[in-house]
């Protein structure tokens, strides 16, 4: 009994296109939920114990139902399920398909199925892709099985059960681009029955028991299916001794009797290691013998056991020109010790130009050896045990064999010195290609030798920690990924593509370096922002891929990331969006950039505060200009002035009622004159002379005065040049002099109006109105020029109303009035001193 291979699918899968039919479902037997769907609308309801189809989400496209223990799939299952397109029931027991028309794609293997009905098939006219591997039937039963499936392209079957394949099975299958029979323990096979398959693409046979045991049948089916152009891969071969080769002879034998052009273009050896295979040398030698002179060009040996030595020189005279490649990946050499240097197989090792021997465990391959390989161009060591010293050995110390070497590969190796490596190859002067990937470097020296040539080069996964101008200047693409990179700075002119994933770089190398790169890949680095200026300085740059790192969301960085998504950038983003998630700050942590929205408060606080800063700016100015324009500053200015000469004054009071003195009579002035300095000749001319030494006028206004009977009166004036004591605050003098001065005189004119201080006194003297202290007119008003009532401002409304509502005195120009003038003057300043006792 065989087990069964691995490494096919074994995943059921129906896809469903267009299901358009929908019956009621029954509402008694509650169908079970899945809800483990994501954003693409793929739904993995593995393992979930499910015995029948589960609902999900509406409009999901891809259901995984593998590991469950649905047996039965009925169209009723599938309602709510109009737009799935792959249905996988892997490992589950189904055991009837009714009616699941418009599948294009169904895959059944590793079920139950112990026999197939052609019921099920019928109806399926669209199918391309049929699955049955896997199942236990014996046999496929009937002919009518696939005639339905008029459009089959792919079609696999059998397992370890299948016992027989009889003529007419595969009626009704006429063209496939791929053939998969597991036929491991076949044991009648009615000849031609696979022949009517033609044109057929790739043909996978997998046919342990009739290889070992009975040839003949083996022979029959590989015949049936040998077509120069068909590519062959063979599963779970024993090839031992001299009789395991039969059916290739026969084959081949075949074939030259049908005048066909060769027996195998191409064979792919597949061996499974899990049955403890091995091939011998004799049946390596006998291969070589049947296939010489044939025009194979590709040998794969995959997961193989070789127990022999490594003795195939008997097969020496056999031809193999055509061989152009050999394959040989997880290939165990059981004798390694007693295996025979390749020196006598320079007969097979002088064609082939592409050699790939990959984790063989290969440690040492000697020079000698190297210089059979005379045609090769593609060298493929990776995964294997070399080391410095070793690869020494191997490239023979860098002498230049191998000289059409074009791509080396020596990635998952022990090496760990790039001056050594680059000394190696420094002469392999067609070299374009070189991985050494994986490997253990972890230095870079500053000097290194190159060919010439070399166009692409992978140290991805070492330990490198800084990249020095080691690296050639010639480097196309360069893969630096998964090293421990903090910087990049080096010039590397002819760079197209640049890989520094999984570093710990913190920022975008500077593309003023790079003039020619078009794709770089900085993912899972601990980049957290880069600006658009950086963008510009790569030249070329069509394509990046940052996701997975730290970012910080800025609204700048956001905003690109964005349009970048968008495809409006000038560099497109193409690894996925949520790749791309906020790092910091706190609130956006964990979110994706994509979804990030920032309001245009937070994105342009700048100019928020600018744009608040200039309106609060204009509406001061504005406020100002009124304020101005109203005079609004000359009042408060006033009030404030008026307030404190008030409250010194009454605190002066105070302190005199408190000394209980007072000293300082209340009323000391008859008059306070308030002029403007500009009129001070006319007030000491003529005002001061005229009210205070009447004496001197006497003779001259005698009439007037014998007219009145009575003896011209001096009145005191306070004049402010005069009597305002000298280290006091003007204003307070101001204050004061009016307090004490029973009358205000104003001296009207336009110099009047112009003065501040005389507007202050002014309105000093309104406020005294206010103070309750005066009951009418204290203040004489006396025009020294004509002035209208429109030449005074109208701020000045207090003079206004005063000048409405006090007559005014007007100084006379001729001389002859001027004594009534100073006489009407005289009553106003007496006025009321006559009513007092
Ligand atoms: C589905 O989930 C299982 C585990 O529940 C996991 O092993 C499997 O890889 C997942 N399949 C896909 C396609 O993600
Ligand atoms: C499937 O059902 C069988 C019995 O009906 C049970 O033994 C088995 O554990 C079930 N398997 C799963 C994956 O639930
Ligand atoms: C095939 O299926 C049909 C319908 O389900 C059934 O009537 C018939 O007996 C089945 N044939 C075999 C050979 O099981
Ligand atoms: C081949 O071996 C199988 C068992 O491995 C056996 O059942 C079968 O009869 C043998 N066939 C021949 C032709 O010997
Ligand atoms: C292997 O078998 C073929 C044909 O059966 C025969 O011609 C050849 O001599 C055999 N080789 C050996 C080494 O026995
Ligand atoms: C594999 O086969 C060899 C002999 O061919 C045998 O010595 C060895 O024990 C086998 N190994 C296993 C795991 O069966
Ligand atoms: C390599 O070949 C040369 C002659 O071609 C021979 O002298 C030398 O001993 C060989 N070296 C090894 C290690 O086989
Ligand atoms: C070896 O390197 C070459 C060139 O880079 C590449 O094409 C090839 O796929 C690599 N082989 C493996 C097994 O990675
Ligand atoms: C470099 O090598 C790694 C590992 O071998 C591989 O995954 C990667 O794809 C290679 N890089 C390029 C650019 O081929
Ligand atoms: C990038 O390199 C160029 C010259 O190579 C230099 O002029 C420029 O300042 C560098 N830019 C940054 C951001 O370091």
């Amino acid at each position: 009994m065989m087990g069964r291979p691995p490494s096919l699918p074994f995943v059921l899968l129906l896809f469903l296109p267009c299901l358009s039919r929908a019956h009621r479902s029954n509402p008694e037997d509650e169908k079970p939920s899945c809800d483990r769907c994501d954003r693409r609308l793929s739904c993995n309801c593995t393992y979930g114990g499910f015995t029948r189809v589960p609902t999900v989400t509406d409009g999901a496209l891809t259901l995984d139902l593998s590991f469950n223990n649905i047996s039965e799939v009925t169209d009723d299952d599938l309602i709510g399920h109009a737009h799935l397109r792959a249905l996988s029931l892997h490992g589950n027991a189904p055991s009837a398909f009714d009616a699941l028309w418009n599948l294009e794609e169904l895959d059944l293997s590793n079920n139950r199925l112990t026999a197939l009905n052609h019921t099920w098939f019928q109806k399926l006219g669209a199918l391309q892709k049929l699955n049955l591997v896997g199942n236990p039937y014996r046999s496929l039963g009937s002919s009518l099985l696939f005639q339905g499936l008029v459009r089959l392209r792919k079609l696999a079957f059998g397992s370890d059960d299948l016992v027989e394949l009889r003529r007419g099975h595969l009626t009704g299958v006429s063209q496939l681009e791929e053939l998969t029979v597991h036929a491991n323990n076949l044991q009648r096979y009615d000849a031609g029955t696979l022949a009517g398959i033609w044109p057929l693409g790739r043909v996978t046979l997998s046919l342990h028991g009739p290889f070992l045991n009975n040839t003949a049948l083996a022979s029959d089916l590989l015949g049936d299916v040998s077509y120069p152009e068909t590519p062959m891969v063979l599963l779970d071969l024993h090839l031992i001794g001299n009789e395991s080769i039969q059916p290739f002879r026969e084959t081949s034998r075949r074939r030259v009797r049908k005048k066909t052009t060769g027996t195998f273009d191409f064979i792919v050896l597949s061996f499974l290691t899990t049955y403890n295979l091995s091939v011998s040398d004799e049946a390596i030698v006998e291969l070589l013998k049947v296939s010489d002179g044939a025009p194979l060009t590709y040998m794969a040996v995959n997961n193989a056991r070789l127990t022999g030595e490594g003795r195939w020189e008997r097969a020496k005279e056999t031809d193999h020109k055509n061989i152009d490649e050999f394959f040989i990946r997880d290939v165990v050499i059981l004798n390694v010790w007693k295996f025979v240097s390749f020196m006598d197989l320079g007969f097979l090792l002088q064609y082939p130009r592409r050699v790939s021997v990959i984790g063989a465990k290969v440690f040492l391959l000697p020079c000698n050896s190297t210089r059979l390989l005379k045609n090769l161009q593609y060298l493929d060591l990776t995964n294997n045990l070399l080391t410095d010293m070793t690869l020494e050995q191997t490239l023979c110390n860098g002498d230049g064999t191998l000289k059409n070497l074009r791509v080396l590969n020596f990635s998952g190796n022990a090496l760990k010195s790039l001056s050594t490596l680059s000394h190696l190859v420094a002469k392999l002067d067609k070299l374009a290609h070189l991985d050494v990937s994986r490997n253990g470097y972890n230095v870079m020296p500053t000097h290194c030798t190159w060919p010439s040539t070399l166009q692409y080069l992978n140290i991805s996964g070492s330990k490198l920690t800084e990249v020095t101008a080691c690296m050639p200047k010639t480097l196309q693409v360069l893969d630096l990924s998964n090293n421990d990179l903090q910087t990049f700075l080096v010039d590397l002119p002819a760079l197209r593509e640049l890989y520094l994933s999984g570093n710990k770089l913190q920022n975008l190398p500077n593309g003023s370096k790079f003039p020619n790169l078009q794709s770089l890949t900085i993912q899972s680095n601990t980049l957290s922002i880069f600006h658009d200026s950086e963008l510009k300085s790569y030249q070329r740059l069509t394509n990046l891929q940052a996701g997975q790192n730290k970012i910080l969301c800025s609204c700048e960085f956001v905003n690109l990331l964005q349009m970048s998504f968008r495809g409006q950038g000038a560099v497109a983003l193409t690894d996925e969006e949520e790749n791309y998630i906020c790092d910091s700050p706190l609130p956006l942590q964990g979110e994706q950039v994509g979804q990030v929205h920032l309001s245009i408060a937070y994105c342009h606080q700048v100019l928020v505060v600018c744009v608040c800063c200039g309106v609060a700016l204009v509406i001061m100015v504005v406020l100002v200009v009124v304020l101005w324009r109203i005079h609004a500053f000359w009042y408060v200015k006033m009030t404030w002035a008026w307030l404190k000469a008030k409250r010194s004054s009454s605190s002066r009071r105070r302190r005199q009622n408190r000394d209980g003195t007072d000293s300082e009579p209340l009323l000391c002035y008859d008059a306070f004159v308030s002029y403007s300095e500009r009129d001070a000749s006319w007030v000491e001319e003529y005002l001061v002379p005229e009210l205070e030494n009447p004496r001197d006028e006497k003779d001259e206004t005698a009439a007037t005065a014998a007219a009145n009977d009575k003896p011209l009166q001096a009145f005191s004036l306070c004049l402010h040049k005069r009597d305002f004591l000298p280290g006091q605050w003007i204003v307070d003098n101001i204050m004061s002099a009016m307090e004490r001065s029973r009358r205000t005189v104003f001296i009207l004119s336009e110099n009047f109006v112009s003065s501040d201080w005389c507007r202050y006194e002014l309105d000093f003297s309104h406020f005294r109105l206010f103070d309750g202290k005066d009951d009418g007119d204290t203040a004489i008003l006396i025009l020294l020029e004509p002035l209208s009532k429109d030449d005074i401002p109208k701020r000045f409304c207090k003079l206004r109303k005063l000048m409405n509502s006090t007559t005014y005195l007007e100084w006379p120009q001729e001389e002859e009035k001027r004594p009534e003038f100073w006489g009407s003057l005289r009553n106003a300043l007496r006025g009321d001193d006559e009513e007092e006792p």
